[in-house]
């Protein structure tokens, strides 16, 4: 019995009288209740609005359908089916059309839960959490979590019994792995086309299972399986925050949880645009060797009422099933907009969303680092701010002139250019007030240019691109003081350096209209 099987064995035994049970999986949670019937010498019958009701035949481990004269896929029948049975349980499948609004419903449930029966457990499932909250304290709520290592494997065997594969060994430890984070049915499917497509299920494969998982985790929408190319040696500057991160990564290595240290939660990072703070998300992946899976808050945000917050949960759900891994969610905020307007337009749907994710990030245990970013700090809802929901609240400033050395070499260097060949000081003088993201678009522009004049790109190239640049700091002077100011008393810098003072540039520059949309003070 792995460990939900005994939890459910667990609560049918203390006679638990309603338990809904949250999974896609229908196979997976037949199987435990078979096992839990079995155990329990009960009778084990299944409801669904087409089959009507079952019972499974243990002798012949097949289900039975059960013939009656009346509509058997009637809701109300199969409940008084239940109430004439003395010893079971019944499992009502996809049952919340019939009890959502329906009072009646609601009713007889809340009368079942207060039955002075033995023996009985009244089980409904569904693939997402949606409970009248007429019922909260009456039902027992067991959401399946993905499979772990051990179902995998033991789904691995499945896959290589009617393939003649050799599994007396163990199996390819990274190949497991890499199917963790998919369903059961997933898992199978992914195992049988690698076998398949390359007639043997070894450590060659894992690439496959990770394509295959990667579709999947495509296909929810709002989750992307990442694979980032930027390392820290792509990032200039921001020594503060790489420290950081090297040091609380160490708090993963097998030895920290010995030595007292817990997993690093997570980090904010908030700032003026273009500044690196995506480019870090995407390296911090490749600093820690872990699955990096970019969060879409926009995307969580479906239709209908409820999708919303399952939709994080099962985010949330397959991060955890992957982890160690770490959980990118770019601009934040643009997801939390609607938080000042929660309770009255979104109906609370942002509020109930972000509810989720703080419990989550305050409660969870499994090795899932959240890097958020955000650049519009007056959306950013102030739950998020509160101290001990991140490890820490880094604010990530213009480069510093240093930094701006350091960026343009990077940038040269990855156009197979040699920074000595240029005068990178003054060019990092000259450029005062641009961001990261400017200086990498001075220096395709001086690329450009040489081309189109058919020569080398040479250093008066780059310092014409930075002459015809009008960086966004020009424009957004206020707004970068303001943002400053805001970030003094609550982050802590990115940098190491001291920022430069601005000069203020912008008071007679004509505004875009869509500066504002990176405005964080608007
Ligand atoms: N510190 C840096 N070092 C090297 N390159 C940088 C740096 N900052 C920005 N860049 C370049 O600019 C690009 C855009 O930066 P990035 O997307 O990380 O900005 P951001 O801070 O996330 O901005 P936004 O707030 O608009 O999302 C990067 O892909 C990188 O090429
Ligand atoms: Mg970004």
């Amino acid at each position: 019995m792995n460990r939900q099987e005994k939890e459910l064995y667990n609560l049918v035994k203390a006679n638990v009288k309603l338990i809904q049970i949250v999974s896609y999986e229908t196979l997976r949670f037949h199987g435990m209740l078979i096992g839990v019937s079995r155990e329990l010498k009960r009778d084990f019958f299944i409801w669904n609005r087409v089959e009507g009701i079952k019972k499974w035949n243990a002798a012949e481990r097949f289900f039975v359908a059960v013939e009656d004269e009346d509509d058997s896929s009637n809701p109300s029948f199969a409940i008084d089916f239940y109430k004439n049975q003395k010893e079971c349980i019944f499992l009502l499948e996809d049952f919340y059309p019939d009890l959502t609004e329906n009072p009646r419903m609601i009713k007889t449930f809340r009368n079942i839960a207060g039955e002075n029966t033995q023996n009985k457990t009244l089980v409904f499932s569904q693939p997402f959490l949606q409970l009248p909250k007429e019922l909260e304290k009456d039902v027992h709520i067991l959401e399946l979590p993905y499979p772990d290592f051990d179902d995998l494997k033991a789904i691995y065997n499945k896959v290589c019994e009617p393939h003649n594969i050799s599994n007396s060994g163990e199996p390819d430890h990274e190949l497991i792995e890499a199917a963790l984070g998919l369903t059961i049915m997933e898992a199978e499917k992914a195992f049988s086309l690698a076998y398949i497509e390359n007639g043997q299920l070894t450590g060659a494969e894992v690439p496959l299972i990770i394509r295959e998982k990667e579709n999947v985790i495509k296909k929810s929408g709002y989750l992307e399986y990442y694979h980032p190319k930027e390392t820290m040696e792509d990032v200039g500057g921001l020594d503060n925050l790489k420290e950081w991160l090297r040091k609380r990564g160490r708090g993963f290595d097998k030895s920290a949880k010995e030595f007292g240290l817990t997993y690093p939660k997570g980090i904010l990072l908030l700032g003026i645009p273009g500044t690196g703070k995506s480019l870090t998300a995407k390296a911090v992946g490749n600093l820690w060797h872990f699955p990096l899976l970019r969060l879409d808050m926009g995307k969580i945000f479906g239709g209908i009422v409820g999708e919303s917050e399952n939709n994080i949960r099962q985010a949330l759900k397959i991060a955890e099933a992957i982890s160690p891994s770490i959980l990118w969610i770019d601009e934040i905020e643009k997801g939390m907009s609607g938080i000042s307007s929660s309770g009255s337009t979104d109906g609370g749907t942002t509020a109930r969303v972000l509810g989720t994710f703080l419990t989550w990030m305050q409660e969870k245990t499994k090795p899932v680092f959240v890097v958020a970013t955000a650049n519009n700090i007056s959306q950013l809802p102030p739950e998020l701010l509160r101290k001990g929901r991140v490890d820490e609240i880094f604010f990530v400033d213009l480069p510093t002139e240093k930094e701006r050395e350091e960026i343009l070499k990077i940038h040269l260097k990855r156009k197979g250019r040699h920074p000595k060949d240029f005068d990178i000081k003054s060019l990092a003088e000259k450029s005062k007030g641009f961001s990261g993201a400017e200086l990498e678009e001075v220096v395709k522009e001086a690329l450009f240019q040489a081309y189109d004049e058919e020569k080398e790109i040479e250093n008066s190239h780059i310092s014409t691109a930075i002459e015809k640049t009008y960086p966004l700091s020009h424009t957004m002077h206020e707004t970068i003081v303001k943002m400053r100011q805001w970030a003094k008393s609550r982050a802590v810098s990115a940098s190491k350096d001291e920022p430069e003072k601005l000069e203020d540039k912008g008071k007679d520059v004509p505004k875009l209209r869509q500066e504002s949309y990176n405005n964080p003070f608007i």
